[in-house]
């Protein structure tokens, strides 16, 4: 295959450095990005990446400005819509500016950065467009309300965008994941689930700090493994060799289970229910 040029968001850790690293010993190129310093990205630079200052919370001209930047080095291939965090707070509890800033990085942050590089990739009539999805986005957990709405809300946005993208040559594909073993649970990372709150949600309240804690470090997942997976279907190589690129793809045994009891579930409320959702087409 020829050697391909991506872009990815978040790169200071966990799923986003496996990516260049993994991407690098492909023989790819990659441009990693992080918010803040761009020292942060140093030990990147030093295995071959490159790299740019990108905080996908900024506005869509300072984004659009950061894909001009990468696009002056040479085309892109892949886009990588990485960045993400996690703000644990129950439906009720979780505040304004909780939902804001969950969305802005998650969900508003990814819609920035994909159209500030589609322009690139319909000229070229070319392109593969990652999103990093999750279980989250199947199925929703107590105490994960904001962070559960903007992964499903990516499913919903990435099925439109697809659909309106796919004859221009320009694909994508969103990778659900279970849980994986990065810093996205450690306590400085994940917000807001210590916060006092209402009293009628207390047990709910500690049961999610006490998942959080035990989950953080023993999470199932190998992120290096979840990333290769990755590359082999945007590569069409090794498992993905000669198969179509999904328009969606579970990754982990746990999202497996998620998938599967959200499928039965369904197909329950649709074949013991069909004559009543079948009852109010007009005659
Ligand atoms: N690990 C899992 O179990 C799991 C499961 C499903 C989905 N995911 C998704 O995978 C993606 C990566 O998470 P991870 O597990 O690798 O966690 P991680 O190790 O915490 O990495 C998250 C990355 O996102 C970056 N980031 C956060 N806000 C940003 C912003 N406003 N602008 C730019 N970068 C920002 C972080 O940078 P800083 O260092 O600056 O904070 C960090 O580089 C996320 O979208 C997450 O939702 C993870």
């Amino acid at each position: 295959m020829t050697q391909l040029r991506w872009f990815i968001t978040g790169c200071t850790s966990g799923l986003g450095e496996a990516f260049v690293r993994s991407i690098l010993a492909r023989g790819d190129k990659v441009v990693a990005s992080a918010r803040g310093d761009v020292s942060r990205l140093s030990s990147l630079k030093d295995a071959g990446a490159e790299v740019i200052s990108l905080d996908v919370t900024s506005s869509p001209s300072d984004i659009q400005a950061a894909a001009a930047k990468v696009l002056k080095g040479g085309p892109i291939d892949v886009l990588v819509n990485n960045a993400g965090y996690i703000e644990a707070a129950l439906a009720e509890e979780a505040s304004y500016d909780n939902y804001m800033s969950q969305f802005e990085t998650n969900f508003f942050g990814v819609i920035k950065t994909t159209q500030a590089f589609l322009p690139h990739f319909r000229e070229r009539k070319s392109g593969t467009i990652v999103f990093i999805g999750s279980s989250g986005g199947i199925a929703g957990e107590p105490g994960a309300a904001p962070y559960c709405g903007t992964k499903f809300a990516l499913e919903g946005w990435h099925d439109c965008l697809k659909q309106e993208t796919a004859h221009l040559g320009i694909k994508s594909v969103l990778f659900e994941l279970g849980f994986f073993r990065t810093k996205i649970m450690h306590p400085e990372n994940v917000r807001t689930f210590r916060a006092p709150g209402i009293a009628d949600y207390e047990h709910i309240r500690n049961m999610v700090g006490q998942f959080v804690e035990g989950m953080n470090g023993h999470q199932p997942g190998d992120p290096k493994k979840a990333v290769e997976v990755i590359l082999d279907f945007v590569r069409a190589e090794g498992v993905a060799e000669g198969k179509m690129l999904p328009d969606r793809f579970p990754i982990g045994t746990d999202c497996l289970a998620t998938l599967r009891k959200k499928c039965a579930d369904t197909l329950v409320v649709c074949n013991e229910w069909e004559h009543v959702i079948r009852s109010t087409d007009w005659e």
